[in-house]
């Protein structure tokens, strides 16, 4: 059997945080690492658009998020790590997919039902108010992402599952149409990656305004830990660490045996202060040397956007003759 293919694009909409370093950065830099994948990574500016329309925001956030790659130990020799709006012919096959493409399906998505149901909910007469094309068709774009490379494994959360199961639909509609062009992909969920809590006790997200970033600077970290939600529990008093987002967080980062330890050190009462310090101190230890590396690369962006642009140029080896072959599938050829 051939190796198979694993793809992963990251929103380029914020400053990447403690919960996207443990749901997407970690389990992808490790695959990276493995002989037995091709593995290819990219920052997805054009999906960003759709929920960011702030330019200078964009534009540091692509910054950070490639840095973030890079300084995590992405292997960009064995990977490919690139920029979704350096290939043209991302959106060239968005359009061609577009056309294949059932709205009906489109009227499914989650993320689109849940923008109809949140002017409903306000009231509005209409319920497409403030809605995009680039937001309803958001899916088309991501198949786009996922076919073009031939990806046959996506590992997302659960959030994204639904897009990808869409990209399936898509791609196998075109197949039925025009012939076997495209890979089925499949989503991959990490049943052991971990989902971590913010600040408030609900789940870490920018849209919660709730996040600790991966790269804080150390004051900031501490101050972050310090602001995390815990219940009136006296110092002495024993506590649970499951429910716990100080125990939770340092879960996802320690060894199991560090892990056992602080359990223990839970049951004997610990006081909610001190496992703050502790952790604090653990994450600080832990990141320092890709946080100074990170700093090195956002202090460097010529350096950063040289890494991306050779990346760019090897998914155009595959992107470039692969387009002009679908093309040529739907018709859209030299007439001599
Ligand atoms: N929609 C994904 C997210 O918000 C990001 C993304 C865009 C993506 N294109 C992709 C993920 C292709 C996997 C594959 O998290």
């Amino acid at each position: 059997m051939g190796k198979l293919t694993y793809l992963t694009g990251i929103t380029t909409t914020g400053t990447p945080h403690l919960g996207n370093y443990v749901g997407a950065y970690r389990p992808g830099i490790e695959a990276s690492h493995k002989a037995d994948i091709n593995s290819f990574y990219f920052l997805a500016d054009y999906h960003a658009l759709v929920k960011n329309q702030d330019p200078a925001h964009l534009h540091r956030s692509s910054l950070e998020v490639a840095a973030t790659w890079l300084a995590c130990g992405l292997d960009t020799e064995r990977s490919v790590f690139y920029r979704q709006s350096d290939i043209p012919e991302i959106p060239e096959l968005t359009w061609i997919l577009g056309s294949v493409t059932a709205k009906g399906l489109m009227n499914r998505a989650h993320a689109y039902k849940a923008a109809v149901q949140a002017n409903l909910e306000a009231g509005n007469k209409d319920p497409d108010k403030g809605i995009t094309m680039a937001l309803f068709s958001y899916p088309v774009l991501m198949a786009a992402d996922i076919l073009m490379f031939k990806a046959d494994r996506v590992p997302v959360g659960r959030d994204q599952k639904q897009h990808v199961e869409m990209a399936r639909d898509i791609a196998q509609r075109f197949n039925h149409i025009y012939g076997e062009l495209f890979v089925l992909p499949q989503a991959e969920i990490g049943e052991h990656t971990a989902v971590l809590t913010g600040l408030d006790g609900r789940k870490m997200s920018k849209s919660y305004n709730n996040i600790i970033p991966l790269f804080a600077p150390e004051k900031q970290l501490r101050k972050l830990i310090m602001k995390i939600k815990t219940n009136s529990l006296e110092p002495g008093e024993p506590k649970d660490p499951e429910g716990s987002t100080i125990f939770e967080i340092y879960q996802a980062f320690a060894t199991p045996e560090e892990t056992a330890e602080m359990r223990r050190k839970f049951a004997e009462g610990i006081a909610w202060g001190q496992a703050k310090q502790e952790l604090f101190e653990y994450l600080n230890e832990h990141l320092r040397a890709a946080r100074d590396e990170y700093n090195r690369l956002i202090a460097d962006p010529g350096h950063v956007e040289h890494v991306l642009r050779a990346g760019a140029e090897r998914a155009r080896e595959l992107a470039a003759p692969f387009m002009d072959e679908i093309r040529h599938a739907v018709g859209i050829r030299p007439l001599a």
